[in-house]
């Protein structure tokens, strides 16, 4: 295959990433969107592999080499996306967005290290390039790991609030500002291992310091940096199909953390900037909401028959309890009774963007009934029942009504507009914010304690 062979399917490869993330932004188009991701990045490796074996001295062994690596890095990939639980992804995500941060670094290392036939002004760009590219890719590495760690609560989700913080940070970044100068001048290592060890802490500070619920929109900025070191790898190899790809991750990751921060009323440039949660939280987390009211699946069932209309806002136990499919079972059967369901989505109910969607899809629920919260909120005060199924956080009033509240000005899903709702969930323990949820004290709200799966299986018997 020749070079322009090489680069028709480069070109037929990029168009294909454009058409899949088309695809990708509408329910219906999704899995054809998937599907033509799935042909392009073939086509991407397949070219890609013909490229490296041609230009190799040894292609036998170039070939060798690319297969072994592929076959390991495969058969992981396959075991882990095997057994991975829904619940999971978020962590494993984090975790592979690191792999692009280190794989950045190592492909920057590697660019200085390699002998160059660049000079002059050709040389210079070159060494920024690769300067770059290593800062974007350790930054993104370590961040990364913290926010699995983060996600996986194998270390505290709260904010680590250093003194000084936001200087600790410009001072990271100013001095890496002298760095690059020092590198681009004398083309020493040094400068590039100290920079390195910078950015390794700077990514590390940078996701440490924000609060457990702007975790999700550290994830799509993490999702945001490793498109973006994908692009600095891309100029560092000469690979403009990388650095197509990479400016759509890093594009696409950009705007969806824009989003994610308009949908939970954050300042995009303080969550980018780190250490947003928890800043001017007074909230002691000790109020005395008064008692709860208990209910059981016969007065649930009871209530579902008398309703008109039903608004079902899932959360992340709704993952948890894998509860997707007996809830698809109970919309089925009200809706055959005449009752009018409709689902409200919280942007970040569960523990990645689109999770709910991607559970009620699996469960067949139609996508029409399926609203967002800005579409619900306004018909929920004329709701006969909300049936609240292991969210917490989402719609949690404290953030409408408690200024001192960590979850302050974040919108949130306002079921207790309704008539009557119920709260699936096992205990009275808070969500992921750590929040006491005032709404569970309300007069107009019952607690249907249990496995959300258990409880909507017997509601539904009783149905
Ligand atoms: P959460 O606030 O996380 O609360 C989930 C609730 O589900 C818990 O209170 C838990 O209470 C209940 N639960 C757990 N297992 C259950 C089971 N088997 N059966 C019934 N209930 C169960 O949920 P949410 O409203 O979806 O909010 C999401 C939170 O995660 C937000 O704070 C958000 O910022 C954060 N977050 C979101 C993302 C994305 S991108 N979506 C990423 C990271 C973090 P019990 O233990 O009492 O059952």
């Amino acid at each position: 295959m020749s070079l322009n062979l090489v680069q028709a399917a480069y070109i037929i490869a990029a168009v294909l990433f454009v058409l899949s993330l088309a695809g990708l932004s509408q329910h219906e188009s999704a899995r054809r969107g998937n599907a033509l991701g799935i042909v392009g990045m073939t086509i991407a490796l397949g070219a890609t592999i013909w490229l490296a074996v041609e230009r190799a001295d040894n292609p036998g062994l170039t070939l060798a080499l690319i297969i072994a690596a592929m076959a390991l890095g495969a058969s992981i990939g396959l075991w882990r996306a095997r057994v991975v639980e829904m619940t999971g992804m978020p962590q494993l995500i984090a975790m592979l967005h690191s792999f692009v941060g280190i794989a950045a670094v190592l492909i920057g290392y590697n660019a200085y290290l390699e002998p160059g036939l660049l000079t002059g002004s050709e040389e210079t760009v070159h060494l920024v390039e690769v300067f770059l590219g290593i800062f974007i890719g350790a930054v993104t590495f370590t961040g990364s790991v913290v926010a699995a760690l983060k996600l996986s609560a194998r270390i505290n989700s709260n904010p680590l609030m250093l003194p000084h913080r936001h200087l600790l940070n410009l001072v990271a970044l100013l001095v890496s500002a002298g760095l690059l100068a020092w590198f681009v001048m004398s083309h020493a290592l040094l400068p590039l291992v100290l920079m390195t060890v910078i950015a390794l802490a700077f990514g590390w500070h940078l996701v440490a310091s924000i609060g457990g619920g702007d975790m999700p929109i550290v994830v799509s900025m993490l999702n945001s940096y490793s498109g973006w070191a994908a692009a600095a790898a891309g100029f560092m190899l000469g690979n403009d199909l990388l650095i197509v790809t990479g400016a759509l991750v890093g594009s696409s990751g950009a705007i969806l953390s824009y989003l994610m921060c308009q949908g939970m009323n954050r300042s995009f440039i303080s969550v980018i900037a780190g250490g947003f949660g928890g800043e001017g939280a007074t909230f002691e987390g000790d109020q005395d909401y008064g008692e709860h009211r208990e209910s059981n699946a016969a007065e649930v069932a009871e209530l579902l028959r008398a309703a008109k209309s039903v608004v079902i806002t899932p959360g992340y136990g709704m993952a948890v309890a894998r509860a997707q499919y007996p809830v698809a079972d109970l919309t089925a059967r009200l809706r055959k009774q005449g009752t009018e369901v409709r689902f409200g989505i919280h942007p970040v109910a569960g523990r990645l963007p689109g999770h709910m969607n991607v559970l009620l899809a699996e469960a067949k629920v139609p996508y029409d009934i399926v609203l967002g919260m800005d579409e619900i909120n306004a018909d929920l005060p004329d709701t006969d029942v909300v049936l609240v199924i292991g969210a917490n956080d989402t719609v949690n009033p404290a953030a409408v009504d408690e200024p001192g509240s960590p979850i302050a000005g974040m919108p949130v899903l306002e079921v207790w507009k309704a008539q009557d709702v119920v709260v699936l969930k096992r205990s009275m323990a808070s969500g992921y914010a750590g929040v006491q949820n005032p709404l569970f004290f309300r007069d107009n709200t019952r607690m249907l304690f249990g496995d959300a799966k258990e409880a909507v299986e017997s509601v539904l018997k009783l149905l």
